[in-house]
């Protein structure tokens, strides 16, 4: 009976070997794309280094182009859901490609990031045992959440420019008709 279970073991240990074995082959594609620093972030909003700091600590990995890959991104299946968080991570909100948001999704972004991290959910919890000095302190919240709302109001008045250079482009065209 117990040398059955023995073998039992031993088949199960070699199958359960052999699939990790054959999980390596699946290897998505772990990038860092270049990107175009007038698009980042700190040419568009105003970063004080603390700011920064915070950021670049906490977020960077998943939310930017400059991820910090760890070893264990490079074994399946952990690899596959490191991946897939980074990619996803990045298609919602991407502090490389920043520029490219249209001027209400960057004020949306800001309002969320202050929402997302008050509430907990970022950084994400699988992150933080690994990465411990990714745990936000509630200073470091409330640094993030200040300069968000700052950023926000920092929008509006780019959306208030845009306004008036709008509407002194087209009053040309208005003074011809009367
Ligand atoms: C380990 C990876 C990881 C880290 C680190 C991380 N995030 Fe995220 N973040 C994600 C993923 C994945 C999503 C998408 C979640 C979803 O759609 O369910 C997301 C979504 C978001 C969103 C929502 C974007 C949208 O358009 O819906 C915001 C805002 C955000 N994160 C802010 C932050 C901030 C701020 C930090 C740092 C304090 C941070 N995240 C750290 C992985 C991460």
């Amino acid at each position: 009976m117990k040398s059955r279970l023995l073998k039992i073991t031993k088949w199960v240990l070699l199958v359960g070997a052999c699939l990790l074995l054959l999980a390596q082959l699946k290897r998505p594609a772990k990038t860092n794309p270049a990107s175009d620093p007038s698009l980042a972030l700190a040419a568009h909003v105003q970063l004080d280094p603390k700011v920064a700091a915070i950021l670049d600590r906490s977020c960077n990995d998943c939310h930017s182009n400059k991820t910090r890959w760890p070893w264990y991104s490079n074994v399946a299946p952990v690899s596959w859901f490191v991946i897939g968080h980074v990619d996803e991570a990045r298609h919602d909100l991407n502090f490389s490609e920043w520029g490219k948001y249209r001027l209400e999704d960057q004020k949306a972004q800001l309002g969320q990031m202050c929402e997302l991290i008050t509430e907990g959910w970022m950084p994400l919890s699988s992150y933080t045992p690994l990465h411990p000095s990714a745990k936000l302190s509630d200073e470091d919240k409330k640094v993030i959440c200040d300069w968000a709302s700052a950023a926000r109001a920092g929008c509006a008045k780019g959306d208030w420019y845009r306004l008036r250079s709008l509407l002194s482009q087209t009053r040309p065209r208005v003074i011809r008709i009367s």
